[in-house]
């Protein structure tokens, strides 16, 4: 099976990318990193499937030589990965040279093989150290983003091609604050208001410390999913639109618009920061692209209980592996409703998008047509979106590699390249040979 598209299909300059993060993939046990609050999570039972961990993750701290020349022989433009904290600052406090070390060998690696590097400087693991301290509900985590961005970034920052300070501030914030599924798996209202505001503060300062530092191509990811009402009532159309506020428009109303959604001000009530509306200048400072990660929809219903009082119900479309409904129209959407409300003529980049897929390996192949299904129809939403005249400028396909799937641990499969954990070795699946054709650039 092959992509009903082709690199020529697409404007002059339009990338291509894969995406990885820093604990999915490098094994944390290695290159003297600290602890993170992901390892306790982790240790607790009943957090992660399998109680599985980053410890040894696709051992990329010692194989990343193997895993770039992957990315080139794919054919890719751009490759996405994140930082660790813990492994740059294992206390949060002293610099730990390996790491730097570790990063520099990386970018260098990548420039080496014509690939754009684009950093994430935090994908959630954050420093045990830190999360003692609070972590995102001490508003001091601001400052402390800032020194590791002042760490990393001065060592790496004059060759990286784009950075971004947060990977999904929603998942920092509400999925680990308020739903609990993510490290540190809080259920608390007031920790959560905190974390949403903090992460962008964190968003705030960091651009600021890349913006002094002389660094460009600065951006912001922020994930979407598209908030369906669970049927015509006009409860479940309100609830939708909360879900919505929640999810996808307040951290882009924060970095776009300095302000953040009335119906969110209006649940979260007291429980946000004092003060926090003096911070909304540092956090909506100009930005050079907006990331969007993107997967699935959600059907929503109103629930008892208090504010935001909704519940997301199953819904009839085939899913993934993840039990996510497959639903490309919500990238049209997004593309067109992010560039008309927030962005304007800021470049939008497609910065992870893909599915986990029952993949097996067979004969030394993975044949994962579904996958192959899933990406084409998402790049021909995207393509909808380009022709109406949105400015999306790159597509990432999450993710390179089968990687540890946080509270899912390593059984949810989204890679490109299938990872065999007990050997490591790593075996390019259907797709990845089918996207290195598409995107060829002969
Ligand atoms: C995104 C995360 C990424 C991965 C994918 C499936 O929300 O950024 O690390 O878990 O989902």
């Amino acid at each position: 099976m092959n992509f009903s598209f082709s690199r020529s299909d697409f404007p002059e300059g339009f990338l291509f990318g894969t995406a990885t993060s820093a604990y999915q993939i490098e094994g944390h046990a290695f290159g003297g990193a600290g602890e993170t609050h992901w390892d306790s999570f982790a240790a607790t039972p009943g957090n992660v499937a399998k109680a599985e961990n980053g410890a040894r993750a696709c051992d990329h701290y010692h194989r990343w030589e193997e895993d770039l020349d992957l990315v080139a022989g794919g054919n890719f433009d751009v490759y996405r990965f994140s930082t660790s904290w813990a492994r740059v600052m294992p206390d949060g406090v002293n610099v730990n040279p390996e790491g730097l070390d570790f990063y520099d060998r990386l970018v260098d690696g990548l420039l080496e093989r014509g690939l754009k590097p684009a950093a994430t400087l935090y994908h959630w693991e954050l420093p045990s150290a830190l999360a003692d301290l609070g972590g995102w509900r001490n508003r001091d985590v601001a400052a402390w983003f800032g020194d590791f961005t002042a760490a990393i970034m001065g060592r790496i920052g004059d060759r990286v091609w784009s950075a971004a300070p947060i990977n999904e501030p929603w998942c920092v914030s509400w999925l680990s604050h308020f739903l609990g599924a993510h490290a540190p798996g809080l259920r608390d209202i007031r920790a959560t208001a905190r974390a949403m505001h903090h992460v962008m503060l964190a968003h705030g300062t960091a651009t600021q410390v890349m913006r002094d530092l002389g660094m460009s191509n600065l951006g912001a990811v922020c994930n979407l999913e598209y908030a369906q009402p669970a049927d015509q009532s006009p409860e479940a159309a309100r609830v939708a639109r909360i879900y919505d506020a929640i999810y996808n428009r307040f951290f882009l109303s924060g970095i776009f618009k300095g302000e953040y959604p009335a119906e969110v001000i209006e649940g979260l009530g007291d429980h946000l920061p004092e003060g926090w509306q003096d911070d909304m200048a540092l956090i909506s400072q100009p930005v050079d692209w907006c990331g969007l990660n993107y997967y699935t929809r959600k059907l929503i219903a109103p629930a008892p209980g208090p504010w935001p009082g909704l519940a997301e119900v199953d819904g009839p479309l085939p899913k993934t592996e993840m039990g996510w409904e497959i639903y490309p129209e919500g990238l049209h959407h997004f593309l067109t409703m992010v560039a008309r409300d927030f962005t304007g003529t800021t470049p939008l980049h497609v910065t992870e998008n893909g599915m986990a897929a029952p993949d097996r390996l067979a004969d030394g192949s993975v044949q994962d047509a579904d996958r192959i299904a899933y990406i084409d129809a998402h790049v021909t939403a995207l393509r909808r979106a380009l022709a109406e005249g949105v400015p999306v400028s790159g597509y990432y396909v999450w993710s390179l590699m089968d990687n540890f799937e946080w509270a899912l641990g390593y059984d949810k499969r989204f890679g490109l390249v299938h990872v065999d954990f007990d050997s490591l070795e790593r075996t390019p699946k259907a797709s990845y040979h089918a996207l290195a054709q598409a995107l060829s650039k002969d």
